[in-house]
């Protein structure tokens, strides 16, 4: 574990290149492995979690290239076994500590008739629940034996399943794309999953790419905006991933946005961020905090819209996130506390229980670390109300192994009046190894 120091930055300037995205690369690497050609994929994420999920479909039969690394992104070429094909590996597979593969790899696993399977990962990963993913698994007939019924590590014995109608209690994608990846392996009709508000939709975009049947229902009448909506999936016999260039990933291009906010002085602009509209709630309440952001699309990068997002500082105003934002936003709430801290006015996040089920809890993870640099923050159960008292003074903090939670303390940072120090800050590794070279470039 090594710690970093982030001292006060007069202002930051200048652009970079937002590094791939981390949801997109496993979908990529996973739809690769179980499909039939070899498909390249290009800016493929270089952080332990996707290098997880290489590993994975590698141990289930699937040739995995590296062909070129540059700038935080691979250029690989996977030679897939094919839907139904994964062969037993010689021991667990290793998640590491990527909840995403763990619970989307388990839906493909879970229809290998007559293999059996172990998943496990880090000490993060066996604490995050898993019955949401195994329980309606189940339903499909599927065998999985879970660690007091909800924790990895999973043992899956492989069958033939079924098709099933799901209800989610709670907005997840994660969830959403498992019960999918299993349907596409049921004998009989099409799964529907029903999300109760919109989710990252990047799996069926993606399916929809290799071959796949998807198809969305919005319900109308709902008063929320996104609705919630049906999904539905159709078996299919292969798939075929035609090669693909990741975009840049819009939750790790928010740490950079944010800090050009709330560093006075600056200016910075990020290129080659994803702007899925599944993805992008915080810019909807950055406009809310009036702050002063100017975005533009300019391409299309499998299947998903791309584009640059300017950042200049400002004075913000404090804002309400509200419940339907809560999914389109899940990873970049910690980020919405800490402009808080520099907003006048209150700023209140509700209806997020799920940010208690992360790498960390990341309510009481932001609550304390915001307390430890000056900040003003009070934990909700299923959120947090931040209050402005004009920035941070600054302090120590604790990533808690938490990625999203040691950039955050390096925004923090860069933002104070006294600086910040985040122990464990080598946790940014999950999802971003070269995310302090980045940051430090913007810095004068
Ligand atoms: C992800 C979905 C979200 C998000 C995670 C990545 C995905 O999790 O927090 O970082 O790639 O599907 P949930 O679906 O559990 O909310």
């Amino acid at each position: 574990m090594s710690d970093a120091r982030f001292e006060p930055a007069s202002g930051l300037r200048g652009e970079l290149r937002a590094p791939p995205d981390k949801s997109i690369s496993h979908r990529a690497a996973l739809l690769g492995g179980f499909g039939t050609r070899t498909t390249r994929i290009s800016r493929y994420l270089d952080s332990a979690d996707t290098r997880s999920t290489l590993g994975a479909v590698e141990a289930l039969g699937a040739r995995v290239d590296i062909l070129a690394a540059e700038q935080g992104g691979l250029e690989v070429e996977i030679a897939g076994f094919g839907l139904r094909g994964a062969a037993e590996p010689s021991g667990p597979i290793d998640v590491g500590n990527a909840g995403t593969l763990i619970r989307l790899i388990v839906g493909l696993l879970a229809g290998q008739e007559g293999r059996r399977f172990t998943l496990d990962g880090d000490e993060s990963i066996r604490r995050r629940p898993m019955g949401r993913v195994t329980r309606p698994l189940t339903r499909m007939g599927a065998k999985i034996l879970a660690t007091d019924e909800d924790h990895a590590p999973l043992i899956v014995g492989g069958q033939q399943l079924q098709a099933a109608e799901h209800r989610l209690t709670v907005a997840s994608a994660q969830v959403k794309s498992c019960l999918l990846l299993a349907g596409l392996l049921a004998t009989d009709g099409p799964t529907t999953v029903r999300e109760p508000a919109e989710t990252r939709d990047h799996t069926e975009r993606m399916l929809r790419a290799a071959g796949a049947r998807v198809s969305v229902a919005r319900e109308s009448g709902v008063p929320t905006d996104p609705a919630p909506g049906v999904i539905a999936v159709e078996p299919v016999d292969e798939l075929e991933l035609p090669d693909l260039s990741v975009p840049g990933d819009p939750s790790s291009a928010a740490f950079h946005i944010v800090a050009g906010l709330i560093t006075g002085g600056s200016d910075v602009r990020v290129r080659g961020v994803g702007l899925n509209p599944t993805r992008i709630g915080l810019l909807g309440i950055l406009n809310r905090m009036g702050a002063n952001i100017e975005i533009s699309e300019d391409s299309h990068e499998a299947g998903e819209a791309v584009g640059s997002v300017r950042a200049r500082s400002g004075s913000l105003r404090g804002a309400r996130v509200v419940p339907a934002e809560v999914a389109l936003t899940i990873d970049e709430l910690p980020l919405v506390g800490l402009l808080g801290c520099f907003a006048e006015g209150e700023t209140v996040v509700t209806g997020a229980e799920e940010l208690r089920h992360k790498e960390s809890d990341r309510i009481a993870g932001v609550v304390d670390a915001l307390r430890a640099m000056g900040g003003e923050a009070e934990a909700l159960e299923d959120g947090f109300v931040v209050t402005g008292r004009g920035g941070l003074r600054g302090g120590t903090i604790d990533s808690r192994g938490d990625h999203r939670l040691a950039m955050l303390g390096a925004v923090a940072g860069l933002a104070s009046r006294e600086g910040v120090v985040i122990e464990g800050f080598d946790a940014a590794g999950v999802s971003y190894p070269g995310f302090e070279t980045d940051l430090r470039s913007l810095v004068g």
